[in-house]
């Protein structure tokens, strides 16, 4: 006779593969399963995924994680309800008639649409956007006033953006929206619709936080933006009904969990910031995968940049409840680094070993690595620099371009949280961290040196799925947990924390500080 539990099942749908997670209420984890998926790079700058194999993907783990957990002994029905998270502003097109996808998924790495982004660039100069009946903001005015609404600017990250490219470049997505038959989904969108009975339910539903990287949200009322609808020349009837981050959405229709409520939708960086728990003004968490996301909470009150950051929703714990918001700055380049040093280089057979390399040295020897690969994101957003090692000599060895690859990912984390400091006017209480990266304490020492500020390290590091399954739990208040209360939750992952605390003192770290950012200027304007 299988044993009966309560558990939360979270479903991560990221970039590279997908994750089913089943936790109890402890944040202890009961099974999970994990898949990688096909990437297509069909062209430079190009990167799809097929929608299909991702949901396929999701059922499959959710399938053997269900499997793992009867394997040790529970019954299914244990898991009381999921949460999905994913990554954010891939781009999904589908047919309302026949619930397949129309085209491959442009994927948010993807960099094809910079002429739709001159485009609407040069309209944005020559018509403007009009923000009222009959006024338009034009150049300056219109970026400010299209950040204003979305917390966004134009670039090719963005849903809209991605989706203007299908419609003009693949005809059967074209006529699928002249002909009202054209559904639009981030992932969360795409991977619900399926979980909740696709075409023949037709649930078509898009999650605030995913919502807020389209460049269609406005980003204060929560309700789709006519305005940009017009400007980017987008039908009402493509658009999913907008749902809050923790409710229950709906039951899942087949496979081993048929039946189950799904009670939490969330983006991954999202999710990651609701798993820290940074879910009070001042609290940041920085999740340092392949790229690395900084996000910065701001509790109820939107802060616009000023300093080349983007604004977005953090989370919504209700249908009635007030969005939360964050600060978020991006860094293209962070695992990928190492990556690089192991593929490319050659210096390192596996990834972890760039910690023990770089220890050999205690420092770069006057090394500096601008790690711009495909130039700068936030807060510089250079499309035009170019990766950058400088201060070469004949004692440079490669322990010291490891530890310059590590200190880079620390400079820019600092920039980031300098302007975060600037736009929010608060300083940073401590960075909580996770992803991959983090498991070298080499990683976080440099961090904490580079940055100034004390780093924690959570020992529970799936803070992407855990936050989901926070939201989840909190729709059916499941074990007493509601996000619109977070104390409810205070008690969830408390195994403990490494901090990370700087030594060095100011002077030395505002002098590498420094030679930094006459670095980074040497990276910029490269046109070769
Ligand atoms: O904005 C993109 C981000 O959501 C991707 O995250 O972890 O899937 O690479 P990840």
């Amino acid at each position: 006779m299988a044993k009966q539990g309560e558990f939360i099942g979270s479903l991560d749908a990221g970039t590279t593969s997908v994750r089913f997670i089943i936790f109890d209420k402890n944040a202890d984890i009961v099974a999970q399963s994990q898949l990688e998926f096909p990437q297509y790079y069909p062209q430079p700058g190009w990167h799809d995924h097929d929608p299909a194999e991702i949901q396929s993907h999701c059922d499959k783990v959710i399938d053997a994680a269900v499997k793992q957990l009867e394997e040790a002994g529970w019954a299914k029905e244990s898991v009381k309800v999921i949460g999905v998270t994913n990554q954010r502003e891939t781009t999904v097109a589908w047919s309302r008639k026949t619930g397949k996808p129309l085209c491959k998924a442009i994927v948010w790495t993807d960099s094809r649409t910079k002429n739709i982004v001159a485009k609407f660039q040069n309209k944005l100069n020559d018509v403007g956007v009009e923000v009222k009946p009959g006024e338009f903001k034009k150049g300056k005015d219109g970026v400010a006033a299209i950040r204003d609404i979305t917390g966004l600017q134009l670039s090719t990250y963005f849903s809209a953006i991605k989706l203007r490219w299908m419609i003009d470049n693949y005809p059967d997505v074209k006529a699928a929206h002249d002909s009202d038959e054209l559904l639009f989904g981030t992932v969360e969108s795409w991977v619900a619709y399926n979980l909740l009975g696709g075409v023949e339910k037709n649930i078509h539903i898009s999650e605030v936080t995913n919502a807020s990287r389209t460049l269609l949200l406005n980003f204060r009322t929560l309700k789709w933006e006519s305005s940009l609808l017009k400007f980017f020349d987008l039908r009402e009837s493509i658009l999913p009904k907008l749902v809050s981050s923790s409710e229950v959405y709906g039951k899942i229709a087949s496979g081993a969990l048929a039946g189950v409520p799904i009670g939490g939708l969330v983006g991954d960086q999202q999710g990651a910031l609701v798993g820290n728990k940074c879910l009070k003004a001042g609290e940041a968490k920085c999740t340092y995968g392949t790229g690395a996301f900084l996000l910065f909470c701001t509790g109820d009150e939107v802060v616009e940049s000023n300093h080349g950051l983007l604004s977005t929703v953090a989370y919504q714990a209700g249908p009635n409840s007030k969005p939360q918001y964050a600060l978020e700055g991006s860094i293209a380049v962070s695992g990928s680094a190492v990556k690089w040093l192991r593929d490319s280089m050659g210096f390192i057979k596996e990834a972890h070993e760039v910690n023990t390399l770089a220890a050999k040295e205690k420092d770069t020897g006057g090394l500096y690595f601008v790690t711009a690969f495909s130039g700068l994101l936030a807060p510089y957003w250079d499309s035009g620099a170019t990766g950058t090692l400088i201060g070469l000599s004949q004692y440079t060895n490669p322990s010291h371009i490891a530890r310059a690859v590590l200190e880079a990912n620390a400079f820019q984390t600092r920039a980031i949280i300098e302007a975060m400091a600037l736009d929010s006017k608060s300083q940073l209480k401590g960075l909580m961290v996770d992803g991959g990266m983090t498991n070298g304490d080499i990683v976080m020492e440099i961090l904490a040196e580079i940055g100034g500020f004390n780093v924690v390290r959570p020992e529970m590091r799936e803070s992407t799925a855990l936050g989901s399954a926070l939201l989840a739990g909190s729709a059916i208040k499941l074990f007493g947990w509601d996000l619109s209360n977070p104390e409810t939750i205070a008690q969830v992952n408390t195994k403990g924390n490494t901090e990370f605390a700087p030594q060095a003192d100011s002077a030395a770290r505002q002098k590498k500080w420094e030679g930094w950012q006459k670095a980074v200027e040497r990276s910029r304007n490269w046109d070769e």
